[in-house]
Order: C-alpha cells, then sequence, then structure tokens
C-alpha cells in the first residue's frame, strides 16, 4: 500500500508505482498495490491535474480529508486510513515525503503491526518549528526501511542511531520524474502556459517571457506568507525592486493567495505590471517555466532539488534547508536567504550574474524508483514471506 496526501507526494509515487509495473511485467514475486490518497490536497489543480499528468492511476482509496487545522487533517486521516488498512491488510506500507498524510499514515501503520518504508527519509532542517520537520523526526523513527535522497540524509540517520541495516541510499525519486517529462515540458510553449492559467482577475499585462530573462516565483510556508510584517518587506522588495530587473512569474498557492489579501497587498500585487500571477499550473509547466528561467525565488523544497538538476540559480527563501546538498556550497544552484530583505538584496543582484550550470548529485539518475521497488523486495524477504 503506498500513500498520498498533499501536491509534493505525487511527483514522487508516480515513478514507484511505474518500478512496481515494471517488475510485476518482468515476472517474479509478484507485487500487489494499493494506492491510498488521504485527500489533504483535493483542488484539480493541486491534485487530479498531477494524476492525469504523470500517469498516476485514480487512487484506489479517497479519504477525502481535506483541509484544517494541524489537528483536525492529523487526527482526521488517522481514523480514515486505519479501517482501511485493516481491510486491505497489506505487508508494507510505503509513505513519501513531510506532509501530514505521511505523518498520520505511519503512526497508524506501525499501530496496525505493518512495516513501513518512507521514501526520501534522513532529511533534517534542524527547525523544530517546521511542521515538516515533526513529520520527518516521527515517521522516520517508526520507519522499517529508510529510503534516502543523499548520503547527507543517510549520515543523519546513522548519527540518530538508526541501525545500518534499515538505511538504503536509493538517490531522489523526484529526478527520475523530472527525467521521465523532460521531453514533454520542452514541447509547451511559454505563452500558452501564460494564457491557460493566468489569474482570471488580473488585468492585461504586456510582460515577455522569453528564455533566460524573467524571474520564476513560488511561496507557500507559513513562515513567509502567514506574518503579516514578513509577507509585506517581501513583497515590497519584490514589487519595488526585484521586477525592476526582471519580470516575475508567479504561480500562487492557495493559502498565500488567501494571505496577500488578508494583509491587503492582492490588488497591488494582482495590477502590478511586471509580476503575471498564475493559478497552481501543474507539473510540465512548472517544468518548463523552470527551465526557462534566468533566477528562481522558492521556499519549496522540491524545486530546490530541480534547480540543482537544471542549472537555475535559485534564492531559497528559508533560513535552513533539510535539503543542503541544494546549497552552492554543497555544488547545487542556490543560497539560503530567509525572509530578511537586506540578505534577498545582495542576493538577489549577485544571483542574477550566475550562469545556468546543471548539476546532479550521486544517484540523482532517473533509476530510483526500481532501487526502490529493489529494496522493499530484499527487506520484504527478510522480514515476511512474499
Ligand atoms: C502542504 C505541506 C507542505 C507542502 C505543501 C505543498 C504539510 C504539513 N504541509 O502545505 O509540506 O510543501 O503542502 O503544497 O503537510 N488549499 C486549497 N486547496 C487544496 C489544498 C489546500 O485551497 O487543494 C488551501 C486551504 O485553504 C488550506 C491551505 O491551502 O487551508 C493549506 O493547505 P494544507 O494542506 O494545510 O497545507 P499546505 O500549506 O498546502
Amino acid at each position: 500500500m503506498s500513500v498520498v496526501g498533499a501536491r509534493p507526494n505525487f511527483m514522487k509515487i508516480a515513478p514507484f508505482i511505474q518500478a512496481v509495473n515494471r517488475h510485476n511485467k518482468a515476472g517474479g514475486e509478484h507485487i500487489d498495490h494499493v494506492l491510498v490518497h488521504t485527500g489533504q490536497h483535493y483542488d484539480d489543480r493541486m491534485s487530479a491535474s498531477f494524476f492525469d499528468s504523470l500517469g498516476i492511476p485514480a487512487p484506489d482509496v479517497n479519504l477525502e480529508i481535506g483541509s484544517g487545522s494541524h489537528g483536525v487533517q492529523l487526527g482526521q486521516t488517522m481514523m480514515a486510513f486505519e479501517p482501511v488498512v485493516v481491510e486491505h491488510d497489506p505487508d508494507w506500507i510505503v509513505v513519501v515525503g513531510d506532509v501530514n498524510a505521511t505523518l498520520s499514515c505511519s503512526v497508524i501503520a506501525k499501530r496496525l503491526k505493518k512495516k513501513v518504508a518512507h521514501i526520501e527519509a534522513g532529511l533534517r532542517s534542524g527547525d523544530i518549528e517546521m511542521p515538516e520537520e515533526i513529520n520527518r523526526l516521527v515517521t522516520d523513527r517508526l520507519s522499517d526501511l529508510l529510503l534516502t535522497p543523499d548520503r547527507i540524509a543517510s549520515k543523519h540517520l546513522t548519527d540518530e542511531g538508526v541501525p545500518e541495516e534499515k538505511i538504503c541510499f536509493v538517490g531522489n525519486i523526484m529526478i527520475d520524474t523530472l527525467e521521465n517529462n523532460r521531453a514533454e515540458a520542452a514541447k509547451l510553449l511559454i505563452s500558452e502556459i501564460v494564457a491557460e492559467n493566468s489569474i482570471k482577475e488580473q488585468p492585461r499585462k504586456e510582460i515577455s517571457l522569453a528564455d533566460n530573462t524573467y524571474g520564476l516565483m513560488t511561496m507557500h510556508r507559513p513562515s513567509n506568507v502567514d506574518h503579516k510584517e514578513i509577507l509585506t518587506a517581501l513583497m515590497r522588495f519584490l514589487m519595488d525592486e526585484a521586477t525592476q530587473e526582471v519580470p516575475i512569474v508567479w504561480p500562487l498557492h492557495p493559502r498565500t493567495r488567501k494571505q496577500l489579501q488578508t494583509a491587503g497587498l492582492w490588488e497591488e500585487v494582482l495590477h502590478h505590471p511586471r509580476i503575471l500571477l498564475l493559478e497552481p499550473i501543474g507539473y510540465h509547466a512548472m517544468l518548463r517555466l523552470n527551465v526557462g528561467a534566468k533566477i528562481m525565488l522558492t521556499d519549496s523544497g522540491g524545486l530546490q532539488e530541480e534547480c540543482c538538476v537544471l542549472g537555475t540559480p535559485c534564492l531559497t527563501l528559508r533560513w535552513n534547508t533539510e535539503r543542503p546538498i541544494t546549497l552552492r556550497e554543497h555544488g547545487g544552484a542556490s543560497v539560503l536567504v530567509g525572509n530578511d530583505v537586506e540578505r534577498i538584496r545582495t542576493e538577489f543582484y549577485a544571483t542574477l550574474k550566475l550562469p545556468n550550470q546543471p548539476v546532479s548529485p550521486e544517484y540523482w539518475d532517473g533509476k530510483t524508483a526500481d532501487r526502490i521497488v529493489a529494496a522493499i523486495i530484499a527487506a520484504a524477504r527478510t522480514t515476511t514471506s512474499v
């Protein structure tokens, strides 16, 4: 049984399911697979569109949890997931990433004495204020098989006392998805992406988006968008300074749109002549925009990784990252700037001068999902009869 809940999970499960299918076609022990969607993300643009475009089969079970406070979301997911596990009685439950679905379902899986495999184990930001850090810590503590994207993550686990035999360095599964979809994304025209995804209430804007001339931005972390002063300072820099250098394309997360409205910034952003607001966009559209971007400004974990492989110079709007391998000091494309405008300003101008320089860390090679299936089969052989 594998579990997804929110947008960043979908690009991690797609190649896993394909690898399970490849394995089954090749013969050997057959893996029966059930896909559960907790429904944490439910808008078409946050969920269904990814199933369609990445070829993920419709979930066998949708718990339809939706939005809510942490307690409501975590608790309701646990309540709804328990009978599903009892009914399907899987040997292994595969959870991915660090969203609320990952935490709730790994807790219930262990309560019901199931084996848990965690894809993207061992990431640590060191910031316990982040909901995702709590999700990562608990999930890793409970997991029987910890599948890591890089050697830094494996070392975190060893340092925390996880036995070596539970840790398996498999590489970054997001890069499987990137490699599988590069060619498709390259076919998209930026003008079409803009026409199809532009926010409706936005006035027509004459912004030219030739490759290597625009900035691409995403922002949704509570630490950046939930505090009016921080959000206002970031927006002032964007609207008054950054856009003088490059126009900015910005697909808006629903949380961010809501907070811009609450902070009284919405109208100004919506009418800014150098900011192009898009609805949340699909995987291929984002990949295409990233390939063409001169600079990325983001607080997303996945985009930091994709910038690394695509070579897009990136400002990470966070004070820490659970993905240090993406940082320039580790050979990656990004630099941490937090949400301090002084620091963002300095790094923004410096970063604009940087060339596009793709790098691929070890095992970020598009073959991670096959290594994961092999690792789960090997672990299952030693723990249960398959
Ligand atoms: C979640 C993940 C975060 C991930 C992000 C990517 C956790 C703790 N956080 O944060 O790690 O980077 O997804 O998007 O799991 N909303 C909609 N439509 C939807 C889903 C959400 O409008 O389909 C709105 C709701 O107002 C909701 C808000 O977005 O309250 C936040 O959604 P939520 O699932 O609580 O967390 P994210 O901020 O999306």
